[in-house]
């Protein structure tokens, strides 16, 4: 197209962006999405920063052919950190009924966020994808909020006005698992290294930088791997659990009858009426009340569940369509699920999730990006779902769970070399 006939874009907004944008290749995706878009941008200042510790700054114009077309860029490079320099307040408005947010509000990602009141800028407490966020009435503070909490009359941001995102700035400069994000879905890829830098990971949050969480399945106890689970609540490894009724209810039917789904932990083969092992153990359970009281009554007294009781871990088994029983701990309410997990998530440093589909999306959907997140499944699906989600800061393990379990707890019991 000759300069002439070129159309000028005629809508623009000057942004800027700071921290560790060329490490992170920040300021690379920013350009690059505004030109994918259909946008142009136009770059007046950029300081790099002279060591690599030192934050990097840029500010430019972002053009565009229409009103929403600068929209639809700025709605995208907004989720790289780049905001407005001339910031207005967000708006805000309050609910008008209990249970929904006024129409055309603002939906939270799992970044750091900030809003924007009476020229103040105030992070967003709880952070979480897919929620509103709501203003207390001194509008100093602001948290997120599922739909379903939100109460008639609570102030509720309002459109993308006054809001800007703080993102992971994860550095591409560093060989580690954690520090390229996402890439070791391949079955194909060496695991002791990633498992090691696992082990790191665990080892620096259990000695008091962070704290732990973790998701399982029931794979974990039919795979004959629960041992090792119970070794990781015994020694310190796990601060919060999340599952469902089955990984607890096959521990516990290991526990009393040696056997997972009625199959023998010890010779592998069937068991004579096994398949109803699973039922006799719920049983056993509801007829007490709880796991505790199994414990305390030294009725159970092995396993993941019992080490949790043992521990004072706090545990959330969350109900589902396919639960037989339940066991009595399980929260058969998912929203009252969601509301415990959330609460028991909001310090949790490090997540690693183990062959289960269901729960793992669920909490991915719970964690603010910051949170490092591994998942383990023998089907990369389940990393790859988790991503597509938007949990892309999750780290994929493909294979099988025993294995994996094992190389970890042979991994955290190596003496380590004390820094000089
Ligand atoms: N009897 C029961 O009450 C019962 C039985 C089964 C499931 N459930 C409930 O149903 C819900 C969904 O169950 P879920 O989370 O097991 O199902 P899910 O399908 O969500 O996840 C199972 C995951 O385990 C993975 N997996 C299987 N074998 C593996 C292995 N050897 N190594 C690594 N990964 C492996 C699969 O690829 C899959 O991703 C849960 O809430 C569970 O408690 C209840």
């Amino acid at each position: 197209m000759s300069d002439a006939n070129r159309r000028e874009p005629s809508f623009s907004e000057e942004l800027e962006v700071s921290g560790h944008i060329i490490d992170s290749l920040l300021l690379p995706k920013i350009l690059d999405q505004i030109i994918t878009l259909g946008g142009e941008f136009d770059l007046h200042d950029v300081q790099i920063g002279h060591s690599r510790k030192d934050p990097s700054y840029a500010r430019f114009t972002v053009s565009a052919a229409t009103a929403e077309k600068l929209d639809e860029v700025l709605s995208a490079v907004g989720q790289h950190g780049a905001a407005p320099v001339h910031a207005l307040d967000c708006d805000l408005q309050p609910a008008d009924m209990t249970g929904a947010f006024p129409e055309g509000f603002y939906c939270s990602t799992n970044e750091d966020t900030e809003i924007r009141i009476n020229g103040a800028w105030i992070p967003i407490e709880g952070q979480e994808m897919d929620c509103g966020v709501v203003v207390d009435a001194s509008r100093t503070r602001a948290r997120c909020v599922p739909m379903a909490d939100v109460r008639q009359g609570e102030l509720v941001v309002i459109g993308r006005q006054g809001t800007r995102v703080r993102p992971v700035e994860r550095d591409r400069t560093r060989h580690d698992a954690f520090g390229f994000m996402n890439s070791t879905v391949s079955s194909e890829k060496p695991k002791n290294v990633t498992v090691r830098e696992i082990a790191a990971a665990m080892r620096a949050a259990r000695d008091g930088q962070g704290r732990i969480l973790i998701v399982a399945g029931p794979a974990v106890v039919h795979t004959g791997s629960r041992d090792l689970f119970s070794w990781l609540v015994e020694e310190g490894y796990v601060n919060v659990l999340f599952a469902g009724n089955a990984l607890a209810t096959h521990d516990i039917e290991q526990s009393f009858f040696g056997t997972s789904l009625g199959i023998s932990m010890s010779h592998g083969g069937g068991i004579e009426e096994g398949h109803e092992h699973h039922l006799r153990s719920i049983n056993r359970i509801r007829r007490l009340g709880s796991i505790r009281a199994a414990v305390e009554q030294g009725v159970l007294t092995s396993g993941i569940m019992y080490q949790c009781v043992r521990k004072d871990i706090p545990f959330v088994l969350a109900g589902s369509i396919r639960d037989d029983g339940p066991l009595p701990d399980v929260i058969t309410d998912v929203l009252k699920s969601q509301a415990r997990m959330r609460e028991l998530c909001q310090d949790v440093t490090f997540c690693l999730m183990i062959a289960t589909t269901l729960h793992s999306i669920a909490v991915g959907n719970l964690l603010p990006a910051r949170v490092k997140v591994v998942c383990v499944d023998i089907n990369p699906a389940t990393v790859t779902k988790l991503a597509d989600r938007g949990s892309f800061q999750t780290v994929g393990v493909v294979t099988d769970v025993e294995p994996f379990l094992r190389v970890l707890v042979d991994e955290l019991q190596k003496p380590t070399v004390p820094s000089a």
